[in-house]
């Protein structure tokens, strides 16, 4: 039998365990970090490939597009989606459809589905106005999962899952402002004196973008915005602009910090 591939992003837990529980159901599945998959997996060759990864400013983290557009598929493979959001997908879906369509393949199955959001971006004015417009979001991944392993096991075709026309719309609008913006967000984090150089936010950044120079960490200009350093950080000791002070950490409690790092 041939190998399953599921490449997974995420950055407080969600979309890991969501991928983590398909694993468990599917027979012969590698999970593939995309962090890691980045620059080292052009030609990829298996039966079903996943990507398993949250919304992003209702499309795809800056992180999967970059590795869909290079990787490259045969056409023959049966490509499926799950897209763990905290409300609103927007056109997440037919984006990768769109990108995997370049990279010579496609994607057959794309379901969005709900999870909790630990970002501190509740009081941005787009988030509150697509949350108004969105319509009814998704169910919550464990309500989705028996019907998602059984479209993939039997590798069928699935819609892709959208939101309403108007939130597609204007999402799509956004979403490339946003993650241009997203990219620089670096400059918005920061850390206290209870940094103790630990290092885990260096080994959890997916883009490598920090780094511990003298006596603190130290963020470079290619940010996802996703959040890990800031949610897992074992001492608290990082804050994202002034929006996090005094704010709980949070992230996926089914997922530890070394399942992260992993
Ligand atoms: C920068 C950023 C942008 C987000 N944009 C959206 C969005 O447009 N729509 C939505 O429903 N959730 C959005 N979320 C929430 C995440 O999609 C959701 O919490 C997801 O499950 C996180 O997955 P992870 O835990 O695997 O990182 C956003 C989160 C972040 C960090």
């Amino acid at each position: 039998m041939m190998l399953n591939k599921i490449f997974y992003f995420s950055g407080t837990g969600n979309s890991l365990f969501a991928a983590r529980q398909i694993v468990e159901k599917l027979d012969n599945v590698e999970l593939v970090a995309i962090s890691e998959a980045m620059n080292n997996c052009d030609s990829l060759e298996a039966e079903r490939i996943g990507f398993v990864f949250p919304v992003y400013a209702w499309g795809l983290p800056r992180i999967v597009a970059d590795f869909v557009k290079q990787i490259k598929l045969s056409g023959e493979e049966y490509t499926f989606a799950v897209a763990t959001c905290g409300g609103t997908p927007g056109n997440t879906l037919i984006q990768l459809k769109e990108l995997l369509n370049k990279s010579g393949g496609d994607l057959k199955a794309g379901f969005a589905v709900r999870e909790a959001s630990y970002t501190f971006l509740e009081e941005n004015i787009f988030m509150k106005i697509m949350r108004n417009i969105a319509g009814e979001p998704p169910l919550p991944f464990a309500e989705r999962l028996s019907e998602i392993i059984e479209v993939v096991e039997n590798k069928q075709q699935h819609k892709l899952e959208t939101s309403s026309k108007l939130a597609n719309f204007l999402g799509g609008m956004i979403h490339k402002g946003a993650i241009k913006q997203f990219k620089e967000a670096a400059a918005d984090f920061w850390s206290t004196e209870d940094c103790n150089l630990c290092g885990k936010c260096v080994e959890l950044c997916p883009r490598g973008n920090i780094s511990l120079v003298d006596d603190s960490p130290v963020w470079g200009d290619d940010c996802e915005l996703c959040f890990a350093c800031i949610q897992w950080c074992p001492e608290e000791a990082i804050q994202y602009q002034e929006v996090s002070i005094g704010k709980q950490r949070d992230h996926n409690k089914q997922i530890s910090l070394e399942d992260m790092i992993e």
